[in-house]
């Protein structure tokens, strides 16, 4: 779970002027809108006494503590303690980690880290989104898997004739045809052409048992936790972001947006949302039964052929983070602090501002110190 990116932490509707819990990489957030509607996500743990700001509620657009009512402002400031009696100046030290927000895509978006404005690896794009051609739709899947197992299956190729061979892959044409892999900044593109499934049922009576033509296909990937699927289908075109938030070490919740030129009108969106359920249903099972949970760090630690370049290629970006320090240590949090000690993701306050340097806390996340 790499901190200093751009995360979805939830759909925008669910975001509302109540507070919510969101649990990302690890660690506990509290969201909430302010009076002018716009989203705020903190550590949601008081610094009081550990109590989750979450199941408070909001008062002048401050989230107030259910246990003894102190009250945080949206930059993580504590403006009130009711149990002083006068006008005692309120410690430096009663303040929360408060993270950027942005909403953007139909998604709440927090960048969880430390750096600087101008240093932050930027959001992802998601071009089709402003296109009205398409009709825009959003759905969340919640497994028990890694989320680095989730974003490789989300562009794997040559799973689709054995995994999804009950809806789109083809059990009788397994190649996968050699591609480059198309490198972006922050992530990268494989573009293949698969065989789909000779047509059954009604479509087939319908199309006289005709053969389907290739569909162009494009699997990727953007950093950290973003899968992008395009397929080009005779009717329109289909487009599947998926970002895979890591809930903790053993489970993600895929949030997606899908996008759709074709049937936009909204009596399709039930059958839509239930075809990529069904997807996501028919990788279940096999994502969640991989061993290790999480892709390994080591590059031949699992044996690579071909098709796998996209996947390689995410190895190689997702590493390259590690090494730079990215990478929570969810091990030593387990092993060292699960339950005595609580810890939070820091925020850039905490290097924005040097004379506050001893004013948190909360202790940050430990980070995995690798050899380059
Ligand atoms: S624990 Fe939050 S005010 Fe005491
Ligand atoms: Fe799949």
């Amino acid at each position: 779970m790499l901190k200093n990116f751009w995360y979805a932490l939830c759909l925008s509707t669910e975001a509302k002027e109540k507070p919510i819990r969101v649990t990302a990489l690890g660690q506990e957030l509290v969201v909430y809108r302010n009076s002018k509607h716009k989203a705020i996500a903190m550590s949601d743990l008081c610094v009081h006494r550990g109590g989750a700001l979450s199941s408070g509620c909001v008062k002048h657009d401050s989230v107030v503590c259910p246990y003894h009512g102190w009250e945080y402002k949206s930059d993580g400031t504590c403006v009130k303690i009711p149990s002083y009696q006068e006008d005692i100046q309120i410690p430096r030290k009663a303040r929360l980690d408060s993270y950027p927000t942005e909403e953007k895509y139909g998604f709440i978006w927090a960048f969880l880290g430390d750096l600087p404005e101008a240093e932050r690896p930027p959001m992802p794009v998601f071009s089709e989104y402003e296109d009205p051609k398409y009709k825009p739709l959003w759905g969340d899947y919640e497994w028990d898997v890694n989320y680095t197992r989730a974003v490789e299956n989300g562009m794997d190729i040559a799973h689709a004739p054995f995994v999804h061979a009950g809806s789109f892959g083809n059990r009788d044409e397994p190649e996968v045809e050699s591609y480059e892999v198309e490198k972006l900044e922050w992530g990268g593109d494989a573009t293949v052409y698969l065989n789909p499934p000779p047509p059954s049922g009604m479509w087939g009576l319908l199309r006289g048992g005709k053969e389907r033509p290739p569909v162009k296909t494009t699997g990727g990937y953007r950093m950290p936790n973003i899968t992008r699927l395009q397929v080009c289908l005779p009717i329109g075109d289909f487009v599947l972001y998926v970002c895979h938030l890591p809930v903790s070490d053993h489970h993600t919740r895929s949030l997606w947006l899908q996008l759709r030129s074709f049937f936009t009108n909204k009596l399709f969106d039930r059958d839509s949302v239930g075809r990529v359920i069904k997807i996501f249903d028919e990788d279940r099972q096999t994502v969640s039964e991989q061993r290790p949970q999480v892709v390994p760090y080591d590059l031949s630690a699992e044996l690579h052929v071909r098709s796998d370049a996209i996947q390689i290629d995410f190895r190689k970006m997702r590493n390259k983070y590690i090494d730079m320090g990215w990478e929570i240590d969810t091990s030593l949090i387990q092993s060292e602090y699960a339950n005595m000690r609580a810890l939070v993701i820091p925020s850039p306050a905490r290097r924005e501002n040097p004379e506050l340097a001893n004013s948190w806390v909360m202790q940050e996340v430990p980070t995995i110190a690798t050899s380059s």
